[in-house]
């Protein structure tokens, strides 16, 4: 019975990846943690909860997460927690370099003092920027060119993690970078929740500027297909040539090649819905520094490790609005628990206070 260690568990992704995980594996021992901050939501593991063994922690704290490594010895350790909300992160940057870089540092070295099977990081594609005009998508040999405090912070941890994995070799750390993601379980202040509990509440969707960011959008059980896929992978050492070439780290880039403006995603909820579209969309003052365009290349996971997404976009799409619509329930009481998310950046924004 492999013994799994699962962080930021209550979050969307986290969260998934768990429910994935019991149906794949149903002997699986799950360490679930979460430090029930931000968009955490400890209803998203109700399916689950008395299969698992759920610890409110902060991955930060050393001394909290290596009891756990002491308890449980996890042979499997996947670290999604992070905050992660690029909105929330221009209002108190502070918390997200202590959650998304010193949190990284501080798992690796409890996997370090503690081993394990396979460590996985789980980063994001926004640690790459911005696309220049021109340029077709980003891949593992990009350079690290984060650009908001959310993706700053996540580039912080992507720099610790390779540090970990060139200077450890033997501590068989992987990293992954991810497309957007869509699904159930998300918290209502992302685009594509946001947009449906809005509608569903006669409400109109407020769209940052013209809406033409793009972005390149995949289902979440296809990122927990990657990541399990990455995990339990035997990748070969680490060659020499790695230090000067980041393609050759243990560093897989996940997508389904499914670019789309944002103005589009909430058109498809719309159409979706059978809304006026008239009545559906107001156009609001963009966020500061909102990345235009990013799009990210999977060819290595695919042709080294052979995964592949299985969810269609417009079929996958259409599931997600349908549970928004069939669990209300959860919705309106996360919106009820964490009140009416949303930024307005036509105003000042107060910054709130830096976390000692
Ligand atoms: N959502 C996406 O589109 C996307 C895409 C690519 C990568 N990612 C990455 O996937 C991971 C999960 O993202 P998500 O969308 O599920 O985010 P989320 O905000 O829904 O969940 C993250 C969870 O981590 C927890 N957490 C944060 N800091 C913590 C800490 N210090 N200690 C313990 N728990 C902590 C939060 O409470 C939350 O429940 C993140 O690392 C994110 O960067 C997300």
């Amino acid at each position: 019975m492999a013994v799994y260690l699962i962080t930021g568990a209550a979050g969307f992704i986290g969260a998934n990846y768990v429910h994935r995980l019991l149906e794949r594996e149903p002997d699986a021992q799950v360490v679930a943690v979460d430090y029930l901050r931000g968009a955490a939501n400890l209803s998203n593991l109700d399916p689950v909860i008395d299969r698992i063994s759920f610890h409110a922690e902060d991955i930060s704290d050393f001394d909290a997460i290596s009891a756990l490594y002491k308890k449980y010895r996890p042979e499997y350790v996947v670290n999604f927690a992070a905050e992660s909300h690029n909105d929330r992160a221009i209002v108190s940057p502070s918390e997200f370099m202590r959650s998304n870089a010193l949190g990284a540092q501080v798992m690796l070295e409890a996997s370090r003092q503690f081993p394990v099977q396979a460590h996985l990081h789980v980063s994001t594609i926004e640690v790459y920027g911005e696309l220049a005009t021109g340029a077709p998508f980003f891949t593992e040999r990009s350079p690290l060119n984060a650009k908001t405090p959310y993706s700053a912070a996540k580039a912080a941890g992507d720099q610790i993690v390779r540090a970990y994995m060139s200077t450890y070799p033997e501590m068989n750390i992987r990293m992954t970078h991810c497309a957007n993601n869509f699904g159930p379980y998300q918290s209502p202040e992302k685009l594509i929740p946001m947009s449906i509990t809005r509608l569903l509440r006669g409400r109109k969707v407020p769209v940052y500027g013209d809406g033409l960011q793009r972005r390149d959008w995949l289902h979440v059980d296809d990122h927990c297909s990657a990541v399990h896929t990455v995990l339990h992978s035997q990748l070969g050492p680490i060659p020499a040539e790695a230090a000067t070439d980041p393609g050759l780290l243990p560093i897989f880039d996940i997508s389904a090649r499914n670019e789309v403006t944002n103005l589009e995603i909430v058109g498809r909820i719309i159409t979706h819905l059978g809304i006026d579209p008239a009545e559906a969309i107001e156009h609001v003052p963009d966020r500061p520094n909102h990345d235009r365009r990013y799009i990210i290349e999977p060819t290595k996971l695919e042709t080294e490790l052979g995964w592949r997404p299985r969810r269609d976009l417009a079929g996958s799409f259409a599931d997600t609005v349908d549970w928004y619509v069939e669990n209300r329930g959860w919705w309106e009481s996360t919106l009820a628990d964490k009140g009416e998310l949303g930024f307005n950046w036509g105003a000042r924004q107060e910054p709130s206070p830096t976390p000692a």
